[in-house]
């Protein structure tokens, strides 16, 4: 399928302006309400106990602040973030050379943490819960294992697939944290925030326009203004307004509810083809030529959040919801 602007993976030109528009501090992070009460709890009692923080589990979709998190949690408490990934770490002996470089207090961070091989998860285990990495000496009948202690160090974990960690490493985390689609009136705030960091004018019904069309994350609603932000600068006086940001929304063909081609043509192949279904998900993504994974992962979520197609035992349905918002008229049963 053709790229798209609103794919929520992470890009280069995101890698670039997002290190300068992330949020360093509890107070500056929009959103996530329960989940940043909860931590705020969490990080002043450890700092009171003067003990390290009990290790965290953040889940959910990609782009919305997971990494950003990760970061304010280590900046709250004081003390250092060491950045990894599941796919980066390849043999046991990287991840005990990892934790052994920590200092007291420090914060680990593990990145798409569902990724990191079973090995490699069997040191973590002693090292999350007792501070302490066994490490075997010798071969074969000669070969005997020593202890070597960690400083205390919190682990936070982060994932966009739930499902896939193993059990018992999820077992192993204190707070366990599931992150949401931010509402149109928090992504407004951080689109204005953002305009203010880029230093470009924006009024508060542009703010909201991106904000909608942003598919409930901060990492779209940011590429947006960018975009949008190129168009009022060329075609216009330079400043965001609604209309700015409809004239340039449309250009990029991200609709009114935020959808793109890309999920146009998976409610269209539904509802023309399925006749709104209920279709299996695999005959749906081989229709598409999409993989069943990525369906469900990537486009399906915000669909589902929207009421524009249901998840049932027989298959997806499309909703009225999409009827309508396709411009389809529902059939109704005669
Ligand atoms: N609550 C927030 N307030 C303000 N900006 C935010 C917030 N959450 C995320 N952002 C912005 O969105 C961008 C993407 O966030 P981040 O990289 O933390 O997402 P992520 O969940 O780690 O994504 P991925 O799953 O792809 O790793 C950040 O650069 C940041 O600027
Ligand atoms: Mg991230």
């Amino acid at each position: 399928m053709a790229k798209r602007i609103i794919s929520t993976e992470v890009s280069e030109e995101d890698r670039r302006i997002e290190a300068n528009l992330r949020p360093q501090r509890l107070s500056e992070y929009t959103g996530q309400k329960k989940l940043t009460e909860h931590l705020k709890i969490y990080i002043e009692a450890a700092k009171v106990r003067g003990e390290s923080l009990d290790h965290v589990l953040l889940y959910g979709p990609p782009g919305l602040g997971k990494t950003t998190l990760a970061g304010i949690v280590a900046n709250e408490l004081g003390v250092h973030m060491k950045v990894t990934s599941g796919p980066a770490i390849e043999k046991p002996g990287e991840i005990a050379a990892v934790l052994n470089g920590l200092q007291e207090g420090d914060v680990l961070f593990i990145d798409e943490i569902h990724r990191l091989n079973r090995q490699v998860e069997e040191v973590l285990y002693p090292a999350m819960e007792d501070y302490a990495i066994d490490i075997m000496l010798g071969k074969d009948a000669n070969a005997r294992s020593i202890r070597l202690d960690l400083p205390h160090f919190t682990l936070v974990g982060a994932t966009t697939r739930y499902g896939l960690l193993s059990a018992p490493l999820r077992d192993r985390f204190g707070i366990v944290e599931k992150m949401d689609f931010y509402t149109p009136a928090e992504l407004a705030e951080i689109v204005t925030r953002s305009a203010k960091v880029m230093q470009v004018s924006i009024d508060e019904t542009g703010a909201y326009e991106i904000a909608r069309r942003s598919r409930g994350t901060p990492r779209l609603a940011n590429r947006l203004l960018k975009r949008v932000r190129d168009f009022a600068q060329v075609k216009y006086n330079g400043e965001i307004t609604r209309e700015v940001a409809d004239f340039a929304l449309d250009i990029l063909n991200v609709d009114k509810m935020g959808l793109d081609h890309n999920d146009r043509a998976y409610l269209d192949m539904i509802i023309g083809k399925f006749e709104g279904g209920p279709v299996g998900l695999e005959t749906l993504a081989a229709a598409l030529g999409e993989d069943a994974g990525t369906l469900e992962d990537v486009y399906e979520p915000y669909l589902l959040m929207n009421g524009l197609v249901n998840r049932t035992p027989r298959g997806r349905v499309a909703t009225g919801a999409a009827f309508s918002h396709l411009g389809y008229e529902k059939e109704t049963e005669s």
